[in-house]
């Protein structure tokens, strides 16, 4: 048996198991025995990695099974322990297991890192009662009961989060075997418990992790041979609590104190943004209307109970019970609103949370508003919030007369099982309907995936090596692209989360991490389809592929992560080399989406909402930073002041629409260091300066000229980026000038830069529209560039958020 022939079905079959949830990395690979459904165990390992699992995990995985002369196309099968644990940790493991499994074309199955430490403990014999309390930060942990002896384990609850007290009181006096990683830090709380078991049981490890499998197996959850199931697109990690900042927005929503972020200026800055963006709810409306789902807040309750009224007879709940219901942990409830003209509530849908399952209480859509696909759209969002509460299936009961509602239900995956007699006020009986999560299997993660104009149109014909795929999920956006040889982008693909941070004023890293996490197989799989739209070959397949690139550095860590996992594990899967590329870098490489042929040495202004710096390209992957910023960036500083202005987020797009109708000199604000003789920025004096202005007018009483406002602090920027890049320009002595970043959308500055250009006789390059912000065909861009140089990273390759672009890689 060769180790180069393909598979043949004799071969043996494996499947590997890891988990990284706590701050241990444990690994195990197994033996399939597909006629007993057994799963023998061949090799594990447990190593601890305090809060270097990225680095540790892969390693862990290739020694493992080069010990035991495993190749890696001899993996059936890939099982990831899905938490509840740390959030970045289930991350890493979870994006990990995503691109292993992708890439290799096996099912992922997610199985809970709770059962693994308790199959661990049972098959070390350790039979009762068991508690497992996993840390859950913030004197919080994640406990849950299981019974243990000969024949397996029972698990008895479902996974979910309390103070570490409560879930100790409960259990007091219970005499139970206690594990799990919040012993390290609550031991005392569990003491009175029953029999602490010794430390090396209180994580999972390999063993216990394959034995979870080969239990799902048995009973018929999983087949490690059936491709047809096991999407790695829908393994999903257990979080059991929505992020702090939706929680805490839950919080205030119920209390009626809203601040309304979101004002009718929304609109006009989604259709002014850069390139297309999705609304909330993705493709559910094709009426061209505008919209907006919102978590449901005390204010509009009065609204839903009125529509109750009409729609739920006698069934309808008055306004004091929804009260009741917006502050409740387990409780999720959704709106949506008419973006333009009355803004009027069309619709809600709420639910609970009950043992894993998420009960749904309401579906409501007003009736002039039905078959809009609104219903669906509400449903999607309580979903993917009963997800992050650690529901996996969902349930509910429909009128037995009402036929449309429950041909509704059957094409979102629900099936009858069973009956409620005389459910409902006037004695119709209910039928019971359940279905599993997600809900939106059509989707990726509720964002629409959008495709680069400029690579629809590329020339046919085939394409030329190497090809490598691109990855980019440094902050908000995740993004894949597939280049070739020639330099040209095959695919370039994109979903915004957008519209998941716009209600918070900015980014919400916990937000965009997940995010991240639900739609990188999506959009990766997109991305690999789109390239048939380049040519008149077949989609690019993943064995096709040369390389594999992630940004790593810098942005969101709990971002970057997903895309740095995913990437070099799906790179490890096909033996191919894994490219790491710098976020800013790539910036200044869009440039040659418009302008292929420039060369160093160019000045580059690179100002985002995360940079605001003047680089030297000396040449291609050797930069010098001549000047940057000592506070705000530049489109920090445009978000700021959007927000002062109560104009929603980003602000960017809408302060320069504003600016349009205004007067550039009609307010003096201060351009900072303007004549500080070097080239470095500040830009928080301006943004305070604004403040104070937009304040005093309103203490006067005056109305405030939004218009104005805009135009004068967009000319004060532009005013110092413009002189500083001039200075820059004639220091340097370069004849290339480039742009990059979410700011140089900006129009009244890229017109500004074409006149000093043309003063100075430079050249100008203007990236694309759709290539300021970001995006992954600038990363495949550099990609390409390091392929031909060789300059690969290795297995311990990881995120980093600060990485300077002078230091070489
Ligand atoms: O590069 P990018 O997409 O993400 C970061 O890496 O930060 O840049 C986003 C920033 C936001 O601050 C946004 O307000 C700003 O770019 N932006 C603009 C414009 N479009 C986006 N700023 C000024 N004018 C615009 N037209
Ligand atoms: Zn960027």
């Amino acid at each position: 048996m060769g180790n180069e022939n393909p598979m043949s079905t004799s071969d043996p079959q494996y499947i590997l198991a890891f988990d990284t949830a706590n701050e241990v990395v444990a690994v195990g690979v197994g033996l399939l025995d597909e006629q007993a459904r057994g799963i023998e165990l061949v090799a594990s390992c447990e190593i601890e990695a305090r809060r270097q699992s990225n680095t540790q995990l892969l390693s862990q995985i290739n020694n493992l099974l080069e010990q035991q002369n495993i190749i890696r196309s001899s993996l059936a099968c890939v099982v990831c322990g899905r938490g509840p644990g740390s959030f970045t940790g289930v991350r890493i493991a979870m994006a990990t297991a995503k691109g292993m499994a992708n890439a290799l074309e096996v099912p992922l199955y997610g199985v809970s890192s709770l059962d693994a430490v308790a199959w661990n403990i049972q098959v070390n014999k350790r039979y009762g009662h068991l508690l497992v309390a996993a840390d859950a930060m913030r004197q919080e942990v994640y406990p849950v009961e299981f019974i243990l002896d000969e024949a397996g384990i029972t698990r008895l609850g479902a996974d979910s989060v309390v103070k570490a007290e409560e879930a100790a009181v409960a259990c007091v006096g219970k005499n139970l075997l206690v594990a799990g990683d919040a012993l390290v830090k609550h031991e005392e709380l569990f003491i009175s418990c029953g029999t602490v078991l010794e430390r090396s049981l209180w994580t999972p490890t390999g063993r216990g992790l394959l034995l979870s499998a080969q239990a799902a197996w048995q009973q018929g959850k999983i087949d490690p041979f059936d491709t047809t199931l096991g999407n790695p697109a829908l393994v999903l990690p257990v979080y059991t609590r929505l992020s702090d900042a939706e929680e805490n927005e839950r919080i205030r929503l119920s209390k009626n104190e809203s601040k309304n972020l979101q004002t009718g200026v929304q609109g006009m800055c989604r259709s002014q943004a850069p390139g297309p963006r999705a609304v909330p709810v993705g493709t559910a409306f094709h009426n061209g209307q505008d919209i907006s789902i919102r978590p449901l807040d005390a204010a509009h309750v009065s609204e839903v109970s009125q529509l109750e009224d009409v729609l739920m007879g006698t069934d309808a709940w008055n306004e004091s019970l929804f009260l009741d219901e917006l502050p409740r942990k387990d409780r999720i409830w959704w709106a949506a609103f008419h973006t333009e003209g009355d803004q009027a509530l069309i619709g809600y849908a709420g639910g609970m949370i009950v043992d894993g399952y998420l009960q749904i209480l309401k579906v409501a859509v007003r009736e002039d508003e039905q078959h809009k696909g609104i219903a669906r759209a509400l449903l999607s969002f309580v979903a993917y919030d009963a997800r992050d509460l650690g529901a996996q299936n969902v349930l509910l009961e429909v009128r037995a007369s009402n036929t449309q509602a429950q041909v509704f239900y059957r094409a979102l995956g629900f099936k009858k099982t069973g009956i409620r007699p005389q459910y409902y006020s006037d004695k119709e009986d209910a039928l019971i309907m359940e279905g599993p999560l997600p809900l939106a299997q059509h989707d990726v993660a509720g964002m629409e995936v959008q495709l680069h104009e400029d690579t629809k149109t590329s020339q046919a014909g085939s394409f030329e090596n190497p090809l490598i795929l691109a990855i980019e999920t440094s902050c908000d956006e995740t993004a894949a692209a597939v280049i070739d040889g020639t330099g040209a982008l095959r695919a370039d693909v994109l979903a915004s989360q957008i519209d998941f941070h716009a209600r918070f004023g900015g980014v919400v890293p916990e937000i965009a991490s997940r995010k991240h996490v639900e739609a990188i197989c999506g959009v990766v799989e997109e991305c690999l389809e789109a390239t048939s739209r380049t040519s008149d070959r077949k989609p690019v397949a993943w064995q096709d592929l040369s390389a594999i690139a992630s940004t790593y550095t810098p942005g969101l860590v709990g971002a970057l992560v997903v895309g740095v996992a995913f990437g070099k594990a799906a790179a490890w899967a096909l033996d191919i080399p894994f490219i790491g590329v710098n976020h800013l870098e790539g910036h200044i490489y869009a440039n040659k989406i418009a302008a292929p042929d420039i060369e160093p040495p160019i000045v580059v202004s690179l100002v985002s909402g995360g940079h605001t710096m003047l680089v030297l390209v000396k040449e291609w992957g050797r930069y010098e930073i001549l000047g940057e910023t000592l506070d705000d960036a530049v489109g920090e500083a445009f978000d700021k002041v959007a927000k002062a202005l109560g104009l929603g987020y980003p602000g960017g797009p809408v302060i320069a629409r504003y600016a349009e109708k205004g007067r550039a000199h009609a307010i003096d604000f201060p351009r900072a260091m303007l004549h500080s003789g070097d080239l470095r920025f500040s830009l928080s004096g301006l943004k305070t300066a604004v403040v104070t202005h937009i304040n005093k007018e309103r203490e006067a009483g005056h109305q405030l000229n939004i218009p104005d406002v805009a135009a004068s602090f967009q000319q004060a920027v532009i005013d110092v980026q413009v002189a500083k890049a001039r200075t820059a320009l004639q220091q340097t002595g370069a004849k290339e000038f480039c742009l990059g970043g979410g700011v140089a959308a900006n129009q009244e500055l890229r017109q500004a830069y074409e006149v000093m250009c043309d003063q100075l006789g430079v050249r100008l390059t203007l990236p694309p529209m759709s290539a300021c912000t970001d995006n992954a065909g600038m990363i495949a861009l550099v990609a390409l560039d390091r392929y031909d140089q060789e300059k690969f990273f290795d297995l311990t390759a990881d995120a980093y958020a600060h990485t300077s672009l002078e230091k070489p890689y």
